[in-house]
């Protein structure tokens, strides 16, 4: 664990939702795990009058309410390096409070953070650029912009450009917590510090590839922002999209932010656009006990609003030509699970006289739950003649290193504050990311097709398994290692056919 020097974390919108759920339990376990120097200040902003005592008891509630470890002596520590700046996110006066707020605190490495709506970040970087706060002569000023950077293409380029005006891209962390978690970390790890996986990595032996995020919650409090965003918004054009291209760029120089990211847009450029005849949408209808999403607060009575979408593309490089990859994801599914599948091709040939083929290799990378990785393939069954059965190699986090392992934000919050913007996303990242799903949002807007229902509680509309079927694939069944659609249950008797 990296320690600081003392540095002032300003979160825009400490009252809400975001701050609650995530950025406060994060600086709390950072400060539990004595990672934070106990310089640290931490200055909550937003509209709402509070004094610094009633921000921290909210704060307090919220942190033990949402049910996070907690420890009374640990918070009173904490909270006693809490402050509270009321103002507006696009008026002056509150930021001349924060300029002033900052000088008190006096450290001049200062991490700014939009836990507000959207709407608010260029207003922020404006006014932070206005009262002199976009630099620190002494230190720094990062400022995290959080998801979703735009509605589109051109909003993300008109916002990229009002961030820009204000602050350099060296300053700007926007934020995607998918790239924060172990697993999505790892798959750099795998393949670059290995010799065993990378050269298997490619359309000579890769099929083609899955990556599942299923979501059991709805959409909640969250009725009028899923109303605007989608799934396709919510999920595909980032999560997602980062993910495949984890798993799709090429070996980078060295592992920092520059040539990390200059792969990532590398392989982005070579993704095909999504296009709608490629794609299954989904809305969930009432089932099992639960609301369709018709039914949610904040959501039209005839919304088309998709809760759930899968899709296939193709990467058009050396490396991926002829391989597809699936993507699917949605709210309301069986199961809380996101994984990335590699599904090799069958052995050239198969020297025993099985009575279908054995099932091909897979290397299934689970990002949630129980983290780790496995790798199923084919062996043999002891005794007499050849019989095979379906064998998992498997490598749990938690069962090899004991800890569990830290949250996304509290590995994005240290790195923001460290410098390190190797899994923040570049300006023309998120461009190319938008200009990936972009048929499709334009197709969903000017369409009058509703999307295909499917019953709460199941894996979609049955429409996705077609996505797959064509290509004579099924989607894997997320589960802690144990294959439920392979084809490779034991294979009755089959003997060898070399005597
Ligand atoms: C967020 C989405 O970015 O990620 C949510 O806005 C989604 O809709 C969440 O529920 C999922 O994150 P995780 O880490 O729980 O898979």
């Amino acid at each position: 664990m990296h320690t600081l020097p003392g540095c002032t974390f300003v979160i825009f919108g400490i009252t809400g939702d975001l701050a609650a759920r995530k950025l406060l339990p994060a600086l709390y376990a950072l400060y539990d795990k004595g990672a934070l120097p106990p310089q640290t200040r931490i200055i909550g902003y937003a509209r709402s009058s509070y004094s610094d005592d009633e921000l921290r008891e909210r704060l307090r509630k919220a942190l033990v309410q949402l049910g996070n470890p907690f420890d009374e002596s640990t918070w009173r520590s904490l909270a006693g390096r809490i402050s509270y700046v009321q103002g507006t996110y696009d008026q002056p006066a509150g930021f001349h409070d924060l300029r002033r707020a900052l000088k008190e605190s006096g450290h001049a490495r200062w991490l700014f953070y939009t836990a507000t709506p959207p709407a608010t970040y260029h207003s922020i970087a404006t006014q932070l650029a206005q009262a002199g706060l976009n630099h620190s002569t002494d230190g720094w000023a990062h400022l995290i912009v959080e998801k979703p950077f735009g509605n589109d293409l051109e909003s993300a380029r008109a916002l990229n450009k009002a961030l820009l005006d204000c602050f350099h891209e060296g300053q700007l962390y926007r934020i995607d917590h998918y790239l924060a978690k172990e697993t999505a970390q790892n798959l750099a790890v795998l393949r670059f510090a290995n010799t065993l996986f990378e050269p298997i990595w490619t359309n000579r032996y890769i099929d083609h590839v899955q990556i599942t995020m299923a979501e059991p919650i709805g959409i909640g409090e969250r009725g009028s922002f899923y109303e605007h965003a989608g799934v396709i918004r919510d999920v595909f054009q980032n999560h997602l999209l980062q993910l495949a291209a984890l798993v799709a760029m090429e070996p980078p120089a060295k592992y920092d932010a520059k040539s990390v990211r200059n792969e990532k847009v590398k392989v982005f450029e070579a993704m095909a656009c999504i296009h709608p005849e490629n794609a299954v949408l989904g809305q969930y209808v009432a089932a099992s006990g639960m609301q369709g999403y018709r039914q949610e607060k904040g959501v039209a009575p005839d919304s088309r609003q998709a809760t759930f979408a899968a899709v296939q593309f193709a990467i058009h490089n050396w490396r991926w030509s002829g391989v597809p990859f699936f993507i699917r994801s949605g709210k309301r599914l069986s199961m809380k699970a996101s994984e990335i599948v590699l599904n090799f091709r069958c052995p050239p040939h198969i020297p025993f006289a099985f009575p279908e083929s054995p099932a091909p290799d897979q290397l299934v990378l689970r990002l949630i739950p129980d983290e780790g990785i496995s790798f199923r393939f084919n062996g043999k069954i002891p005794g007499q003649g050849i019989n095979i059965d379906r064998i998992s190699m498997d490598f749990f986090y938690r069962e090899h290193f004991y800890e569990s392992n830290p949250d996304a934000y509290e590995t994005l919050l240290m790195d923001a504050m460290l410098g390190d913007a190797t899994l923040f996303m570049r300006a023309d990242e998120v461009e190319a990311q938008w200009r990936i799903v972009q048929p499709l949002l334009e197709r969903v807007q000017a369409s009058e097709e509703l999307p295909l229902p499917y019953k709460a509680g199941t894996m979609g509309p049955d429409e996705s398994v077609a996505l797959l079927s064509k290509y004579g694939h099924a989607w894997r069944e997320p589960g802690n290692g144990q294959d439920k659609n392979d084809r490779g249950e034991t294979h009755g008797s089959a003997e060898t056919l070399l005597e």
